[in-house]
């Protein structure tokens, strides 16, 4: 049995066979074909944060493969008045077939690992955000071609997405350039274990010189909402606009996980312009889900 906790719980071969993989499930549901290859399976959805992309592509996903997903919202489930994480864990793990899971600690999420026994998928924690990270991956690769040998660079907050950026460029084997304001580094653990593959920079420019991928993240993560006027403040010269993506490729790519704020992280002129694919970024999450699901349960 696996888990999807972290990109880098599975192999750089598996990662890359379910990018493929979610290429032509995306052509085969273009093309109408239908795939019940889930049928009876059931997928439990924990969500103790919002979401729009997540939990629509996890649950018209299930759909699409002739299963069924389940929404489990903290404010329903004894979870989230205080029941013992493990024995969640043992309970939902014996009624459903794999546990998805957005929740603020991602040891909660190694702890249902360890106690339910079905694939858990993280869905978003603190640290990470790895079912973005597979869409990413393919959206590059539908435009642009393989990202191996390629230079990206995350502009903004080390944070959860930041964070899978650096797993993902060892597990995909491109370079990293990383730029963010003095206190808001990724963990230090993060630098040292993937220090091969990633570069610390204080100022976006430089971070961004000749790459072929430009990408970034709100300045207040949910949960940081109360920070948002000191985040706002340290991150001023981070903000992704026509300016800073002069010092790229000129056929470099813009990518942002959403959901964003425009005038704040990244100005209309880029999220809206020719270089961004942020929505082919967005309807992957269904395709590259899909393929991690059968991946994972069939
Ligand atoms: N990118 C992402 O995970 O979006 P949601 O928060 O809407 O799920
Ligand atoms: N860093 C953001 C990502 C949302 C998809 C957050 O954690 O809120």
């Amino acid at each position: 049995m696996k888990h999807f906790i972290n990109l880098d719980d599975l192999s750089s071969k598996d990662l890359n066979q379910i990018i493929d993989s979610a290429i032509v499930l995306k052509k085969q549901h273009k093309s109408g074909q239908i795939n019940q290859t889930l049928a009876h399976k059931t997928l439990a959805m924990i969500f103790d944060k919002s979401s729009t992309r997540t939990r629509v592509s996890f649950e018209a996903g299930m759909a699409q493969l002739g299963g069924h997903a389940l929404f489990l919202s903290n404010r329903d489930i004894q979870l989230g008045r205080g029941e013992a994480i493990v024995d969640s864990a043992i309970v939902i793990g014996s009624m459903v077939d794999a546990i998805l899971m957005r929740v603020s600690s991602h040891q909660d999420i190694n702890t249902f690992a360890q106690n339910a026994n079905v694939p858990i998928i993280n869905a978003l924690s603190d640290e990470s955000h790895p079912c973005q990270l597979l869409a990413d991956m393919m959206t590059y690769k539908e435009h642009k071609g393989d990202i191996q040998g390629k230079t990206v660079a995350w502009i903004g907050d080390g944070n959860n997405m930041c964070h899978t950026y650096m797993q993902a460029a060892q597990a995909f084997n491109f370079t990293l350039n990383i730029a963010t304001p003095e206190n808001y580094q990724p963990y230090p653990s993060f630098m040292e274990k993937y220090a091969s593959h990633v570069r610390l920079f204080t100022d976006a420019q430089s971070a961004c010189q000749a790459v072929d991928l430009i990408v970034t993240d709100v300045w207040a993560s949910m949960g940081q909402e109360d920070e948002q006027k000191k985040r706002a403040l340290a991150f001023k010269d981070f903000q992704v606009n026509d300016a800073l993506m002069l010092h790229a490729k000129s056929d470099a790519a813009f990518m942002h996980c959403l959901p964003a704020h425009r005038g704040e992280e990244v100005s209309v002129s880029v999220i809206d312009g020719k270089q961004s694919l942020v929505w082919n970024e967005a309807e992957n999450r269904l395709h590259a889900q899909k393929a991690l699901l059968l991946y994972l349960l069939s």
